[in-house]
């Protein structure tokens, strides 16, 4: 797993205009955010990146006041993307093509007849690998395919493999994919099944760059997928019986907002959210949760931003209310 990754600084400055004044009451709290992260910059960079990082801060303070005062049901805490304006993250990390997925076969539609229990966490059975991160890279198309295939060979073979993301991002180009660029889960999938395998990330790490070239080793196949299942469009109860019945699930949500960004704890729902969905994460359960003598409901998502974002690399997301940030718009699973 890499660290924190060089920025394209040139590219990203264009963009951006002079430094204002700094707050210099903050100089402590810059200093401890940089050492933290391990993050440098050269001198004529840091202004700009710091000036960026006291407005991030200025608005997750804000936001904390009101959520204090209980008008959000989330917190918002600085991380290691406080030096990323809105636009660069959303450039640099949002990597989900959206758009029409293709998957032959029937969609997984909910069913009447089918009873799913109140609560569900796979974690708690095994079949969820520790959070990664996917740096600074559009990758977490593959960081969701792996981990719904990780599930389901968990399921078949009782061992827990960590799979390669880097095999995906590099090899599954000729399917449309485009690496850091973004990509579709379900082509994921399908190079996994045209390809005959997938390797673990033990055998093939991850790099977080476009820069290497497919060397899957056949030898070393740690997954397989014989069939995309396609989730009903829009229908949290179809992903709740997925959910329920297959183990962890592909989902593409809208992580666009400075919100999603920075969120850091409680049940995440946000007038910014969109039905219009950029970045993929893995649904790993749902439950639901008492707030103000009320009964929330909420999915559980693993994200790939490392343990520092949320709640140690999780969200959990308002569910049952509008397909909240179009959680389900665009599910899918592998079949082994
Ligand atoms: C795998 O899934 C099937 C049905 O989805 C279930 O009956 C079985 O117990 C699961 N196996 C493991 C090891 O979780
Ligand atoms: C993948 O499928 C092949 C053929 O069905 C089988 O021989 C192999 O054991 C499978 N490997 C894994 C890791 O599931």
């Amino acid at each position: 797993m890499p660290g924190t990754m060089a920025l394209p600084l040139g590219l990203l400055l264009a963009a951006l205009g002079c430094a204002a004044a700094l707050d210099s009451t903050l100089e402590e709290a810059w200093r401890g955010w940089k050492s933290l992260h391990a993050k440098e910059y050269p001198e004529d960079v840091e202004a700009t990146r710091r000036e960026v990082w006291e407005k991030n801060l200025r608005r997750i303070e804000e936001h904390n006041r009101e959520q204090a005062q209980g008008r959000h049901t989330f917190r918002l805490g600085m991380n290691h993307y406080g030096d990323l304006t809105d636009e660069e993250f959303n450039q640099l990390l949002n990597g989900f093509a959206p758009g029409r997925q293709q998957g032959p076969g029937p969609l997984f539609r909910a069913s009447a007849a089918l009873r799913t229990p109140a609560e569900v966490d796979w974690r708690a059975k095994g079949y969820v690998t520790p959070v990664k991160n996917q740096g600074h890279c559009g990758s977490c198309w593959a960081f969701s395919a792996t981990g719904a295939l990780e599930g389901l060979v968990f399921n078949r073979t009782r061992k827990l493999v960590v799979l390669s993301e880097q095999n995906l991002i590099d090899c599954s180009r000729k399917l449309g994919n485009e690496g850091c660029g973004g990509g579709y889960v379900t082509r994921a999938f399908q190079y996994v099944h045209d390809n005959g395998g997938l390797n673990s990330e033990h055998v093939y790490p991850y790099l977080g760059t476009d820069a290497s070239s497919c060397r899957y080793d056949p030898r070393d196949r740690a997954a397989n997928c014989s069939a995309v299942r396609l989730v009903a469009p829009g229908s949290e109860a179809a992903l709740e019986q997925a959910v329920a019945a297959v183990g962890p699930v592909s989902v593409a949500v809208d992580a666009s907002s400075f919100h999603f960004h920075f969120y850091t704890s409680g049940i995440f729902s946000s007038a910014f959210c969109s039905q219009r969905v950029n970045h993929a994460m893995l649904a790993v359960g749902y439950g639901t949760s008492q707030q103000n003598g009320q009964s929330v409901a909420y999915w559980i998502l693993k994200n790939s931003w490392s343990e520092v974002w949320g709640e140690r690399g999780y969200i959990r997301l308002l569910k049952g209310v509008d397909n909240h940030c179009g959680v389900a718009n665009q599910a899918s699973f592998p079949v082994l």
